[in-house]
């Protein structure tokens, strides 16, 4: 059985866990509130929150009700827009967007609510109101009215008492009481293994855009119940992350922040911050689409995987030699990636993600690239560069990396260093752009990480010329 908390209310389902949880919620317990859109993922109509209970703490997160499985709301609290609305007058986020006249049709309304209370219980000091709702699209009232109702909760909750989080968001208006006593009734639930057939889901948001009909007929095999593999472990000069942890739980990790100080910046080019919140390493790397972030990401960190045999025996191989061909990888039936490692990058290490898409945030991309370049005194000791959508697999650039090597950086050698590269890639045209422009953009990406790391030892001008 199924076992978690819709709004205020104790659930106990025999439903299959394959189920969406958007039908779940309208269908079977009848609360309209949450809407259907694009069931993509794409629009945010159906957001909801999920609330998880780590260390005798709670936190909440949105997500896309339609992509996502009934069965990873076991042992959670799962709140929809009826479980945000107080007994007698609007909340917070509704007040505000009733302020400032954020609604017409109100279709995508519930959704932004949601986000926008997403945003109130969450942590994040560097988040604004508008990146909560970067995965919301509204096609009627122009994004300005919401972006001021955003800029209202935004100064209320400057006042917000991060001790006493949800204690000061009942107070003023933007939760109901009886948040209060979730944590407690979480504690009460029965989370019980669930039992389960062969389809493996982490969090669903590749699977459940191409399969959602045939996974709800399904108990499906839930990898993201197994928490351990959520972790982000620092040990002996090794980054080990696990492949159930998502985008926001690498955009979270201070480590990684100090490793990488533009973490955030490469992060929000990835999907928005409710599939951000979904989206695992795990299902990046196995979902092997040629474009993938976190693919060209961990390529170019010249990392590791760690692969889980069902009777419990692990080996592990190079990232590199993992995606075979379009959609092939080296992956047997019984096994599961638990964990992605990679060499902590020394002082004289720098790295840099570029992605170009048709637009900038919620989009998959056109191309993308990755470099890390190691320098001792101007020369470069080790180099390693990967690139998206110009061959039929993420693509790490064995030759380019090495041909860097022994070598200074300056104009000269990386005009050759792309020649190299560009014997490398086999792009295709199809809907992203032609051939030709996926070359382009793939020599542009690549100057990119020089200009961006190493401003001043190459010249745009001298480089394009
Ligand atoms: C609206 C939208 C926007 C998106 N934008 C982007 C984007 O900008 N960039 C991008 O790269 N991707 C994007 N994606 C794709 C997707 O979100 C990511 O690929 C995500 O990381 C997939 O993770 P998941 O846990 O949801 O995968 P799932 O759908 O759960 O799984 C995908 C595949 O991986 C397998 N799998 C998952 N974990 C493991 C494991 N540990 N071991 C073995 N197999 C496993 C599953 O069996 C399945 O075959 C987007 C998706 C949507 C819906
Ligand atoms: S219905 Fe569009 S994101 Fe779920
Ligand atoms: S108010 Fe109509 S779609 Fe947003």
């Amino acid at each position: 059985m199924i076992h978690f908390i819709l709004n205020n209310k104790t659930i106990k389902t025999p439903e299959k866990s394959g189920v969406t949880l958007l039908d779940f919620i309208r269908e079977n317990q009848q609360l309209k509130g949450t809407k259907i859109g694009c069931r993509e993922g794409d629009c945010g109509a159906c957001t909801v929150l999920v609330g998880e209970l780590n260390n005798n703490k709670i936190s909440y997160q949105s997500i896309t009700s339609c992509i996502s499985p009934l069965g990873n709301a076991h042992g959670k609290h799962i709140v929809t827009i009826e479980g945000i609305n107080l007994p007698k007058k609007l909340n917070s986020a509704q007040e505000a967007m009733s302020n400032n006249y954020a609604t017409q049709c109100g279709f995508c309304t519930p959704g932004f609510v949601v986000s926008m209370t997403g945003f109130a219980l969450g942590n994040d000091k560097n988040k604004t109101c508008n990146d909560a709702v970067s995965g919301n699209i509204c096609r009627c009232t122009g994004y300005k009215s919401i972006e001021k109702a955003g800029f209202e909760i935004e100064e209320k909750l400057l006042q917000k008492d991060e001790n006493n989080k949800i204690a000061w968001l009942i107070q003023e208006g933007f939760i109901p009481n009886y948040f209060e006593e979730i944590p407690n009734r979480i504690k009460d639930l029965k989370v019980e293994k669930l039992n389960s057939e062969e389809t493996k889901v982490a969090n669903g948001t590749d699977l459940y855009v191409r399969y959602a009909d045939d996974l709800s007929e399904e108990n499906i095999e839930l990898l993201s119940s197994k928490k351990e593999l959520k972790n982000i472990v620092f040990s002996n000069g090794i980054c080990s992350i696990g492949a159930n942890a998502t985008v926001t739980n690498m955009d979270e990790s201070l480590q990684l922040q100090t490793l990488f100080s533009k973490l955030k910046q490469f992060l929000k080019l990835v999907s928005s911050e409710q599939i951000r919140n979904m989206g695992t390493l795990g299902g990046n790397f196995v979902n092997a689409s040629p474009i993938g972030d976190m693919s060209i990401f961990f390529l170019a960190l010249n990392s590791t995987l760690t692969i889980q045999h069902k009777n419990g025996s692990e080996r592990t191989i190079p990232f590199q030699e993992f995606h075979q061909d379009y959609k092939k990888y080296d992956l047997q039936e019984d096994e599961i990636l638990t964990s992605i490692s990679f060499p902590v990058p020394s002082k004289n290490t720098f790295f840099n993600f570029e992605k170009v898409s048709k637009r900038t945030h919620l989009d998959i991309a056109s191309v993308n690239s990755a470099g890390s370049i190691t320098l001792k005194n101007n020369t470069v000791t080790d180099a390693h560069f990967s690139v998206g959508g110009v061959a039929a697999i993420p693509k790490y650039l064995f030759k380019t990396g090495q041909f860097l090597v022994g070598k200074e950086i300056n104009n000269k050698t990386i005009k050759e260093a792309e020649t190299v590269l560009q014997s490398e890639i086999t792009p295709i045209s199809d809907v992203r752009g032609t051939s030709a422009y996926k070359r382009l953009l793939a020599k542009q990406l690549f100057f990119a990480h020089f200009i961006e790391l190493f401003p001043s030892k190459v010249e745009l001008q001298k480089l394009i010329a």
